[in-house]
């Protein structure tokens, strides 16, 4: 039983959180760089994308859990938060604080600029040790858990292939691995096959190397993975403002953006993580998976933090969204 959560229902859903972060978002009107600035407001969110993949499962009412490490200094924000949206807590403890990450948001331009930290530096033999801790707890959660999301960067020192080996452990258990991250990491977990990825467009750029400007270009990149050996299961790239393609072997679907007041993007591929791991869970067909983690990403640019409206309001939204096969 979890000692800070004792009424949590077993997970269906373990985020993997090896780089959590305190989200500082300050508005500021119209910022300008290397001069004073009056800024408006100010919030700290709890992140960190396992973390915020975690917050929006939870309000959509899937029973989730968080692996991982948080810093002990300031772990009272994340047990707040874990308490109050009842997701289950298997972090390690290390010593220190969790990293800050700040976020700058420009109302008047829409614009956000991040500042963010690199995370604790990991000596071999602590980021070994945090390895086989959360391996430890990932095999006693897949006794009830269905999906594991590693997802983010990773904090340096800790080893490229990380992300690699939990997905060829926990795989080989039966659970399926949903995979958000990029560069050196995404690459490096490819090779173990996590059964759905969620690149972004310049992700998926970075990692084959050339421009994916064209539909024809993303679809390309797309199906080259679902075509490799291991593959997964289903390619989502995220386009931001341009909504995002869902990729199978057999289908590829544009699903259109919601025309929503932004209020803040940052999350927004998170929100859209949680919202494909939600419409695993329920087992739909590709385009309902379109439409419902379009939904997820739509609800959260409306508010700031890793937060949704309630989940007949998100299935509402889900409805709205407009689907289209890409030739
Ligand atoms: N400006 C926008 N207007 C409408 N929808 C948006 C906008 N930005 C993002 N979205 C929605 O959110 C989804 C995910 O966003 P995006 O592609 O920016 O994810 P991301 O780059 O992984 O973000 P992050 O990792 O910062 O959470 C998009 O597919 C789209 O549906
Ligand atoms: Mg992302």
């Amino acid at each position: 039983m979890n000692p800070l959560n004792p009424f949590a229902h077993p997970a269906q859903v373990v985020t993997v959180a090896l780089n959590p972060a305190l989200d500082q978002t300050i508005e500021v009107a119209g910022l300008q760089p290397g001069v004073v600035n009056r800024a408006l407001r100010m919030q700290i969110d709890v992140g960190g994308k396992a973390v915020n993949v975690a917050s929006c499962l939870s309000d959509f009412g899937v029973h989730a859990a968080v692996a991982g490490q948080l810093g002990r200094d300031n772990a009272a924000l994340f047990e707040e938060l874990f308490q109050r949206k009842k997701i289950a807590n298997h972090c390690c403890y290390l010593d220190g604080l969790t990293r800050i990450n700040t976020k700058l948001v420009d109302t008047v331009s829409g614009e956000t600029t991040d500042l963010n930290m690199p995370g604790p530096e990991f000596a071999p033999a602590a980021a070994a040790d945090l390895l086989n801790q959360v391996l430890e707890r990932l095999e006693r959660l897949a006794e009830h858990v269905d999906w594991i999301v590693l997802s983010g960067s990773l904090p340096p020192g800790m080893p490229v292939d990380v992300y690699a080996t939990i997905i060829e452990q926990t795989q080989a258990a039966g659970v399926s691995v949903l995979l958000d991250t990029s560069g050196a990491p995404l690459k490096a977990a490819l090779a173990a096959g996590p059964r759905l990825i969620k690149p972004n467009r310049h992700e998926l750029a970075e990692l084959f190397n050339r421009p994916l400007d064209s539909w024809a270009a993303l679809v390309a990149a797309g199906r080259e993975l679902l075509h490799g050996s291991p593959a997964p299961e289903w390619v989502v790239v995220s386009l931001g403002g341009d909504g995002a393609l869902f990729l199978t072997r057999e289908q590829a679907l544009h699903a259109h953006p919601l025309p929503v007041a932004v209020t803040s993007t940052v999350g927004a591929g998170d929100a859209m993580v949680a919202g494909l791991v939600a419409a695993r869970l329920g087992d739909l067909s590709l385009a309902e998976t379109a439409q419902l983690a379009t939904a997820f990403s739509a609800a959260k640019l409306t508010r700031l933090g890793p937060h949704l409206p309630r989940p007949a309001e998100v299935r509402a939204l889900a409805e709205q969204v407009v689907v289209t096969p890409v030739a």
